[in-house]
């Protein structure tokens, strides 16, 4: 196959404005020759993305990604070297063909074997006795011949090695088989099928590819065995690339825009037995990036549908993070009681789930407040203290309609009046917000020792993301001056930068790499940076320092609350909310 000629590659590049590409997915300034903006391959808040006109490139400062008009295409839309170039061409009125450039697939033999084995197993599920079982459980479980159509559903015989002797037996190698997961060597040599009596479940990819099967257990005598079992990971499935049902529902998605996600298969198909046709499933695993990404091939739209128990509000949050972290719109629908959404189905009837999906989608800020709520003993003050401050966290950036509608329902929940809960959030995102009208608080006079914990704990961030995490738990966004407060944006964005299942280092280098020079001095001069970290001791030290401060300031608010409260009755509950705060800050420091 040829490749695309260099001639032809510089063509498209030049016929390219690499501004307005990246323009119509990142929305970007400019800042002399070069335009800014959020980074569309990390998650941000300040912009470290580049797009430089005239050498026609990108570079993101922050997570290093760069590349020219063609691999950005690749990378944000998920495509090949030539599609991405054939996109770009046709953007550009080019008017080429690439299909010399374009292979078949070099997987076909394998996707045509797996057909093969699907139409074994969709012959044994209609055409013998054990299927006319399968098809009785089937129907119990309300999965007429329709839906069984629909989902190219099949049934492995219960015999050593049907469907390998079968295969063979119409030439495919067994080598083949063996690559593909469905047929396995026993410890004398023997051949035998993996799936075995068990309802079939073909995987399939975006373009309907067969390309892994899933088998459920049907028979009452295999209760006791794994519920389904699983092609291995093949040549043709990753398991974490694949989401099930994808390509039955492209077309749905088209239409509602939007995309279902459920945790399994029997899930999907209750699903689309309520006309919920645009689902997909993860398939038991926690949800990956590259899942989310071939979602967001089609929507940016993702409403999320797991099992209504622990496991799944677990799991719900964890995908939540995943996708906000694409920059994709997520709802979550929690199910009552409990059910997964095939019980739903069973217990309310097939149209209710839909209605209830429609009707009960929270955002991602409704479900953490939920989550959070589920964990509270409205009894205990500390419980109280942490959820507020998780809810106070969770809205301090969004809008005032928002922080509005949480600081009342806060309110009802923790049973204290809106306004000494809205005199919290003031508190606890402390300059953030500009105290608002008559309630000035006079600043502090600053001593050196609260500036200077509040400096010196960026070593700390620096050295150890452990410390960023801890200290975020204990103060939030709190800081003193503006500067430490961009030095430490810069630090945990750099963090943030960086996935999961990675280290958690930034190395010091990198750090300044991004300082103004003004930031750099203060940088070098002011926080001093130490090599060698210190001792816990120190850090504790600092925080003490911190909280003498947080306490100071709090005091004088409060006073200044009282004094210009307009009622006696509220000057009294003002006063006795203070001594109430006092006296649990005794225990705190009595603790420590
Ligand atoms: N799963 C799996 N292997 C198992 C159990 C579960 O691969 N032993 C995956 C399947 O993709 C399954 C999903 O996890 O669909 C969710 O599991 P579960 O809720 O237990 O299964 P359901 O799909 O709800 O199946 P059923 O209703 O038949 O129990
Ligand atoms: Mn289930």
């Amino acid at each position: 196959m040829p490749l695309i000629s260099d001639q032809t590659i510089q063509d498209v590049l030049a016929n390219t404005d690499i501004v307005d590409l990246i323009g119509e997915t990142v929305s970007l300034s400019k800042q002399g020759k070069s335009y800014f903006g959020l980074c569309p391959f990390h998650n941000e808040k300040t912009p470290s993305f580049s797009v430089e006109p005239e050498r026609k490139t990108f570079h993101c400062f922050g997570c290093g990604e760069k590349g020219d008009a063609i691999s950005f295409v690749q990378k944000t839309r998920n495509m090949s070297f030539v599609e991405a170039v054939e996109t770009l061409a046709d953007r550009a009125n080019m008017n080429l063909d690439f299909s010399a450039h374009k292979t078949d697939d070099p997987n076909a033999r394998l996707y045509g074997i797996n057909q093969d084995a699907l139409n074994f197993y969709k012959l044994y599920l209609s055409n013998t006795k054990q299927g006319q079982t399968a098809l009785d459980y089937l129907h119990k479980r309300g999965i007429e011949d329709d839906i069984i159509q629909t989902f190219d559903l099949g049934l492995a015989p219960g015999e050593y090695d049907l469907l390998t002797k079968t295969l063979t037996d119409r030439d495919v190698l067994v080598s083949d088989l063996y690559d593909l997961g469905l047929t396995k060597q026993s410890k004398t040599d023997q051949y035998y099928d993996l799936f075995r009596n068990r309802i079939i479940i073909p995987i399939k990819d975006e373009k309907g590819n067969t390309v892994a099967f899933s088998g459920r257990v049907y028979l009452d005598k295999d209760e006791s065995q794994a519920k389904y079992i699983n092609s291995p990971q093949t040549k043709i499935f990753t398991k974490s690339n694949v989401l099930y049902n994808l390509n039955n529902a492209r077309a749905a998605i088209e239409q509602t825009k939007r995309v279902v996600l459920f945790e399994g298969y029997m899930d999907v198909i209750a699903a689309h037995r309520a006309g919920i046709a645009e689902s997909v499933a993860s398939m038991g695993t926690s949800l990956t990036r590259e899942q989310v990404r071939l979602i967001k091939k089609h929507t940016d739209h993702l409403i999320i549908c797991y099992d209504g128990d622990p496991a799944g509000i677990e799991a719900t949050s964890r995908a939540i993070n995943l996708i906000q972290n694409e920059q994709m719109n997520v709802e979550i629908v929690l199910l009552p009681d409990r059910l997964d959404p095939d019980d739903y189905i069973t217990k309310y009837g097939k149209d209710k789930l839909k209605q209830f999906i429609d009707n009960n989608r929270m955002d991602s800020i409704a479900f953490r407040y939920y989550k959070n709520n589920m964990d509270i003993d409205f009894t205990k003050m500390l419980d109280i203290e942490r959820f507020k401050k998780t809810v106070f966290d969770l809205i301090k950036n969004t809008s005032h309609t928002i922080i509005e509608t949480y600081i009342r329902r806060l309110a009802t929940d923790t049973k204290l009046s809106i306004e000494s809960i809205r005199q919290d959030f003031e508190q606890y995102t402390k300059r953030n917000i500009e105290p608002i009208g008559k309630r000035t608080v006079k600043q502090l006079p600053i001593d050196s020792k609260y500036v200077k914990a509040d400096r010196f704990v960026l070593n700390y961030f620096l050295a150890d993301y452990k410390y960023v995490v801890d200290f975020n738990g204990e103060f939030g966004m709190f800081y003193i001056s503006d500067m430490v407060r961009d030095l430490r944006m810069i630090i945990e964005d750099m963090y943030f930068a960086i996935p999961d299942d990675q280290p958690k280092t930034v190395a010091l280098a990198d750090f300044t790499a991004q300082l103004t020079d003004e930031q750099r001095a203060f940088f070098e001069h002011k926080v001093k940076y130490k090599d060698q970290i210190v001792e816990q001791d120190e850090y504790m030290d600092f925080k003490d320092v911190l909280n003498e401060y947080l306490r100071t300031i709090q005091y004088q608010k409060w006073n200044e609350e009282i004094k210009v409260a307009p009622t006696i009755e509220e000057k009294i509950k003002l006063a006795e909310y203070r001594d109430l705060k006092l006296k649990e800050d005794n225990r705190w420091t009595k603790k420590r």
